[in-house]
């Protein structure tokens, strides 16, 4: 699609600012996913931002009525607007916000990367220099040193720059001094100060090492938040998200949120989880009925408790040990009785829980949890939409409790895309049975929700996730005929994991999820039929304008010079 051209046909041409009701004509395709429309030529948003009609050409112009502006989609492909089910917009922002190490390919190149970034975007005085991604593995395989950031980074300013894991951190002298650390220093427990062959640190903290440089750090400020945040909002805008479920937020940033919800820079609808650890009803202001909010773009309403870790670091929870490390199963953080008694008070003041599941055994201690309480509580049968984060790892036998209990599996297909070299390693190939998968899952749950976990364990690109979801391969098509092919979904089936299961997982389907007279406008154009093409060209699909409440935010369009013909 080379031009994107706007032209006015019976009302006016399409301007951005306007607020008069948009009428869509001209997709050489439109994808509602209401079952109720078929095959429809044209839709209206009106003026309150909601789909006003949906149909004929003829019939839509007619109910758009009045002064409306029209929109030619040129021969773009519409779906309704991508929702991600489980993703952290602000580590996102905060990513795009520090030295990306992640190209460098040898200890030189990512000095240069850092101080290329310590020039063009200088840190404040007493600020650090941040930077993340680097991994010796693929350089000689050493461990990189304080010394040539020393030589490169200006004297004074502290650098700290993070392994793509997350378990070390490569510091710079100005950063060792800063923190006190020298070669008297012990190993704190859990942690490990890599010294020289004269008992001098090199400058890579393990694990909890690391928080010796990083209670330094200064907590970022207010406005630093609102732009990490502004810059994810345009990366999900660009890339057609038009919604999120925001995994576990601190207050604060609740707080700035709900004021962008207000100024109308939130571009996306937000659905953010509080963290478990904060008491139900000690909301702003602390009066418990302050505590939920529920707006047209920011909903807070769910909370989001962790039971295991992951699968890349055997932490997931297992009902066996691994395969590749017989000592080890993983650990619970709480017991059956202590996350029973942590989610209880939330179930009781009307929270939507969600727990964090990845090893068969933390799923099934979720599900016993669920089921105790459900009954206990007398909400069996009811509309709980009670959630588990990934459900990565099942028992087969756990997973028709999803359907009898009414649990909805939140799970992130890129995560098949990116563990599949490593995991029937992990977990011995009996165990792939029940391992991201798909198939099995929908077959007994309500509804399954899609996400990506970015932007620890995924991408934002949603485009990326359908194709995992479809082919279960690798962006170069690997393996012939996917991983695990029974588990595969039709293109439809990914669609709707990213739309309408996502919207009912946030308790929104009658707002979002699809393109239906009374929900809100929010729609994406694409440069492609997803439903058609090669699957390997779906990951690349093209997002030409992305559009909230009939508004548009981003895409190709947002960042072109468009005819408007009068
Ligand atoms: C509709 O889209 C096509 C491209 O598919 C374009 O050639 C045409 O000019 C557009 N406008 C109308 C009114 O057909
Ligand atoms: C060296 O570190 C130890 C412990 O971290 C601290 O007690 C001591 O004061 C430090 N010495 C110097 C010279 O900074
Ligand atoms: C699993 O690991 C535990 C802890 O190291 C060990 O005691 C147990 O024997 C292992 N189980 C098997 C079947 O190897
Ligand atoms: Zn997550």
């Amino acid at each position: 699609m080379a031009i994107f051209g706007l032209v006015a046909l019976l009302g006016l041409a399409w301007a951005e600012s306007s607020s008069l009701p948009l009428l869509v004509i001209n997709a050489s395709r439109i994808y509602s996913f209401d079952s109720l429309v078929q095959r429809p030529a044209a839709f209206c948003v009106g003026e309150d931002g909601r789909f006003k009609a949906i149909g004929t050409e003829d019939a839509v112009r007619h109910a758009c009525a009045g002064e409306y502006q029209v929109l030619d989609a040129a021969g773009a492909v519409v779906l309704p607007g991508l929702i991600d089910a489980h993703a952290h917009p602000m580590d996102e922002g905060r990513r795009l916000s520090i030295a990306d190490l992640s190209k460098a390919k040898s200890e030189e190149e990512a000095v240069a990367a850092a101080a290329a970034f310590a020039h063009s975007d200088p840190p404040k005085p007493g600020a650090f220099l941040l930077g993340f991604g680097w991994d010796q593995n693929g350089w000689a395989g050493e461990f990189p040193s304080r010394r040539s950031l020393d030589k490169a980074l200006p004297a004074e300013l502290p650098a700290y720059l993070d392994r793509i894991d997350g378990h070390a951190a490569w510091v710079n002298s100005a950063a060792l001094r800063l923190s006190g650390v020298n070669r008297s220093t012990p190993d704190p427990q859990g942690g490990r100060i890599i010294r020289d062959s004269d008992g001098e640190a090199t400058g890579v903290l393990l694990d909890s090492a690391k928080a010796l440089v990083t209670r330094f750090i200064p907590e970022p400020s207010a406005a630093e938040r609102k732009l990490w945040f502004t810059r994810c909002l345009k990366e999900c805008a660009d890339l057609g998200l038009t919604g999120l479920h925001d995994m576990g937020q601190d207050p604060s940033n609740l707080e700035m949120f709900s004021g962008m919800a207000k100024d109308g820079t939130l571009t996306l609808r937000l659905n953010s989880l509080r963290l478990g650890r904060d008491e139900p009803g000690m909301g702003r202001g602390g009066h418990p009925e302050d505590a939920k909010i529920d707006d047209e773009l920011l909903k807070v309403r769910g909370v989001k408790f962790f039971l295991d870790g992951a699968l890349g670091s055997w932490g997931a929870a297992m009902l066996e040990n691994y395969t590749d490390r017989p000592d080890l199963s993983g650990s619970l953080r709480m017991s059956l009785e202590e996350l029973k008694a942590a989610i209880k008070p939330w179930i009781e003041a009307g929270w939507q829980v969600a727990i964090h599941a990845i090893g068969d055994r933390a799923n099934r201690v979720a599900l016993d949890a669920y089921e105790v309480l459900l009954k206990e509580l007398q909400l069996e049968g009811s509309d709980h939409r009670f959630r588990i984060e990934h459900a990565q790892v099942l028992s087969p036998s756990d997973i028709p409790r999803f359907g009898k209990l009414g649990i909805l599996p939140s799970m992130q297909p890129d995560h098949a895309m990116f563990d599949m070299p490593w995991a029937e390693k992990r977990l011995g190939k009996q165990r792939l049975a029940g391992a991201y998968a798909w198939r099995k899952v929908l077959n007994f749950a309500r509804a399954l929700p899609f996400g990506s976990d970015f932007p620890t364990a995924g991408v934002v690109n949603p485009w990326w996730g359908i194709y995992a979801a479809v082919t279960r391969q690798d962006l170069s098509g690997q393996p012939v005929g996917g991983w695990l092919p029974e588990e595969r979904l039709s293109v439809h089936e990914a669609v709707r994991g990213y739309t309408l299961a996502a919207a009912f997982a946030a308790k929104a389907e009658a707002l979002q999820g699809s393109i239906s007279v009374g929900k809100f406008g929010d729609f994406v154009l694409i440069d492609r039929d997803i439903f058609q093409v090669q699957h390997l060209q779906i990951p690349t699909t093209k997002v030409i304008g992305t559009f909230v409440g009939g508004r548009l935010v981003g895409g190709e369009m947002k960042s072109k010079e468009v005819d408007i013909v009068a």
